[in-house]
């Protein structure tokens, strides 16, 4: 049987796991399940931990939910780790997000200053894990999610030395599921190329036939009201021009790119009424372990689609099944380049679609981006390793060009402010500064 830790248990997330294992079962055998959280996530991981146990309880398998605060008899003898912590809980993200807005800017979970907080307080935590890892259970496979996910995964292979690693998002599943259904299609009846980064890919789509289909999507853009856009991220047309120019479609982060007047504009008016978007998710999760509590609970419930990240069990347990029995399923994943992207170095992190076996995985070869895209990957990608690098090293002189070459961040001495408020508000989970 399969043993697996996951790091961060204590997330609302945890029940959308437990039905992607439960769906797999018949080619996942999990045997055990280990719950990971510290002492502050403690009643979150007590209630949902049991629940989980419930939905386990409930299917026709027989499966033991762990919950500990100790990682490290969890990560014994592992065959996959799983990665869903938030270092500081929502409230550092809420100041990730309220401080920029103070000024005028936007702090993003993922992107723009509060992304790059994000890192420097995850990164540690990550290293940590693998250095544990590789004494505890050194063939297993890391699955993370942890944001921002793609540098987080950066960070593993450029500094903790570990290849078997995946990063992982939901935003590419979503795009693969409603996709087909703008043009009356099955799943099967498309074929996916995505590349970039996390949180900036764009993808090109063809029949089975090897048509390309991309625009006929980009069209269906513009008609529906359906656009599969997670729910964090405001849902507003990209510029049809940019789309018709690139032939590409863009992922819903780039809108923080391609429009950033008008998603700054709406999330400094969400600031002001409704609250940030992490004041808003906390909303959520209260009513969501209310739910968790009900001993008669024993299924996902509803209300956790209202949350982003909806859907990314699918890329988690199917890359663990995936990887488990050689099955070579494509999905799109973080990943060592290796010419997958000839724009970017082969030794650097990507998202792409790739084939996921045994051995990890086989990057489908995407070839050259396009002028402009060319352009903004080449400087979001110098972003994330100076901010990795930042939060590796302490240094901050290091962070100040992250911070300066950031697409989202204004340059100047707004910046640099919002950067030492950061660093202040955060400091006791930033170690090495
Ligand atoms: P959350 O606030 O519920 O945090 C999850 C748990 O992590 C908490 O119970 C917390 O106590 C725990 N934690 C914090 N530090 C820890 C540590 N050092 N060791 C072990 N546990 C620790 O978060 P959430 O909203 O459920 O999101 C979890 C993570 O997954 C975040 O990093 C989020 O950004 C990420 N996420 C990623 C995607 C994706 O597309 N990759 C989608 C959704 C969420
Ligand atoms: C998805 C992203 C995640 C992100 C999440 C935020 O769009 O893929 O990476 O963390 O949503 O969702 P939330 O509900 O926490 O705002
Ligand atoms: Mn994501």
């Amino acid at each position: 049987g399969v043993k697996i830790a996951t790091i961060g248990g204590g997330s609302s997330y945890t029940p959308e796991l437990m039905e992607g294992f439960i769906k797999r079962y018949d080619e996942l055998p999990v045997r055990e399940i280990w719950l990971v959280d510290i002492e502050a996530g403690r009643e979150k991981v007590e209630i949902v931990g049991a629940m989980a146990q419930r939905m386990w309880d409930a299917s026709p398998y027989d499966v033991k939910v762990h919950i500990t605060l100790d990682r490290e008899e969890a990560l014994k003898d592992a065959d996959f780790v799983t990665t869903q912590f938030r270092v500081g809980l929502l409230e550092a993200r809420i100041k990730d997000e309220r401080i920029p807005a103070y000024y005028g800017m936007l702090g993003q979970e993922t992107n723009g200053a509060g992304g790059m907080f994000k890192a420097f307080r995850t990164v540690p935590i990550i290293l940590d894990i693998v250095e544990d890892m590789k004494r505890l259970c050194p063939d297993a496979w890391l699955i993370n999610f942890a944001n921002p996910s793609g540098m987080v995964t950066e960070a593993v292979v450029r500094y903790g030395k570990w290849d078997k690693v995946i990063g992982l998002c939901n935003v590419p599943v979503m795009a693969q599921m409603i996709e087909p259904e703008m043009l009356g299609k099955q799943p099967d009846e498309l074929i996916y190329k995505f590349a970039g980064l996390n949180h900036f890919h764009w993808h090109k789509v063809a029949d089975t036939h090897g048509k390309n289909v991309t625009q006929e999507i980009i069209n269906k853009m513009y008609e529906g009201d359906e656009t599969g856009m997670p729910k964090n991220i405001h849902d507003i047309p990209f510029p049809r021009e940019i789309l018709e120019q690139m032939q590409m479609i863009p992922c819903g982060y780039h809108h923080y790119y391609y429009q950033e007047e008008e998603t700054l504009a709406h999330a400094l008016e969400e600031y002001k009424t409704i609250g940030t978007r992490a004041q808003q998710v906390k909303k959520t999760e209260t009513e969501l372990f209310e739910l968790y509590k009900d001993p008669n609970l024993d299924y996902k419930p509803e209300q956790l689609g209202q949350r982003g990240g909806a859907y990314y069990s699918d890329a988690a347990c199917e890359s663990i099944a995936s990887i488990y029995s050689n099955k070579n399923t494509q999905l799109v994943v973080s990943t060592k380049n290796d010419g997958a992207v000839p724009d970017l170095p082969a030794d650097c992190v990507v998202e792409v679609s790739a084939y996921i076996g045994g051995q990890g995985a086989r990057n489908v070869a995407f070839g050259e981006l396009p002028t402009a895209e060319r352009g903004w990957l080449q400087v979001m990608k110098a972003m994330e390793l100076l901010t990795i690098e930042a939060a590796v090293t302490g240094d901050y002189n290091t962070a100040l060009q992250a911070f300066t070459i950031n697409p989202m961040v204004r340059s100047g001495k707004t910046a640099q402010r919002i950067m030492d408020e950061l660093f202040i508000a955060h400091k006791d989970h930033l170690p090495n500064f």
